[in-house]
């Protein structure tokens, strides 16, 4: 199984300090190469062009958000065809931010990931449950709505271009990441739930999210079920997101 190292920079960095931390991260994978593991970086979109360009192949890059239509009358929409363009492979779908501030149904994410990964681009399908779901011990329907809807209408042959990341949105951004035992049950939920829905769903990465940082990267990634990290505040900067790279 391969393992996922991912930095969601969120609404973060104008043209030129993106560009400065992807240069450094490509000098540094360039210079020390990671065998096993794949880097990937969501960049805002104004920047997504100069940090596919500043990859040198050493690293992938995707998108934040786009919308499921080729073109057309969208105001301030972003479509897969213009990912491409700027050198993207990957999209993220259902990111809690999404669903929470931005109100994206199940529906509208089972669409984008629908035509995503029609159009060429893998998805990072995000998944998680807030505190009161969690509370009212509702983590398993949670999972199980999010992720079946998710990938409604998949058929093995998309298995390949997925990859699921389980964030507790009570751990995003806190600075409080889930514990161990929080992880290691809600990866096996999720591997349950891909083998019910895939006949390959073993091979599909769950890279865990919430307030991941060096200093706790290495004992996430030895967990079991856990392919990957997806990181956003500790991969703002090169240094940060170069130790949990290596972790
Ligand atoms: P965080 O964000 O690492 O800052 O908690 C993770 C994410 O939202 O992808």
């Amino acid at each position: 199984m391969r393992t996922i190292i991912a930095a969601n920079w969120k609404m973060n960095k104008t043209h030129a300090q993106a560009e400065a931390v992807a240069a450094e991260v490509a000098a540094s994978l360039k210079e020390q190469p990671v065998q096993d593991r794949e880097v990937l970086i969501f960049p805002p979109a104004t920047s997504l062009d100069c940090v596919s360009q500043a990859s040198q192949g050493l690293y992938e890059t995707g998108i934040q958000n786009f919308y499921p239509a080729e073109d057309g009358a969208y105001t301030g929409e972003i479509s897969p065809a213009m990912v491409h363009d700027a050198g993207g492979t990957w999209a993220l779908v259902g990111h809690s931010e999404r669903r929470h501030i931005f109100m994206e149904p199940d529906a509208l994410i089972a669409e984008k990931v629908n035509f995503a990964l029609a159009h060429d681009l893998k998805v990072m399908l995000c998944v998680g449950e807030t505190l009161e779901e969690r509370e009212a011990d509702q983590l398993r329907t949670v999972l199980l709505r999010q992720i079946t809807s998710g990938v409604s209408g998949q058929t093995a042959a998309s298995v390949d271009n997925i990859a699921v990341a389980y964030e507790p949105v009570w751990a995003i951004g806190t600075g409080k990441s889930a514990g161990s035992r929080e992880i290691l049950e809600a990866h096996e939920i999720i591997r349950d739930i891909l083998r019910a829905v895939f006949s390959d769903g073993e091979s599909v990465p769950i890279l865990y999210g919430g307030s991941v940082k060096p200093g706790n990267a290495h004992e996430i990634l030895g967990l079991d079920n856990v392919n990957g990290l997806l990181v956003g505040g500790a991969s703002l900067e090169a240094k940060s997101f170069l130790e949990i790279v290596r972790a």
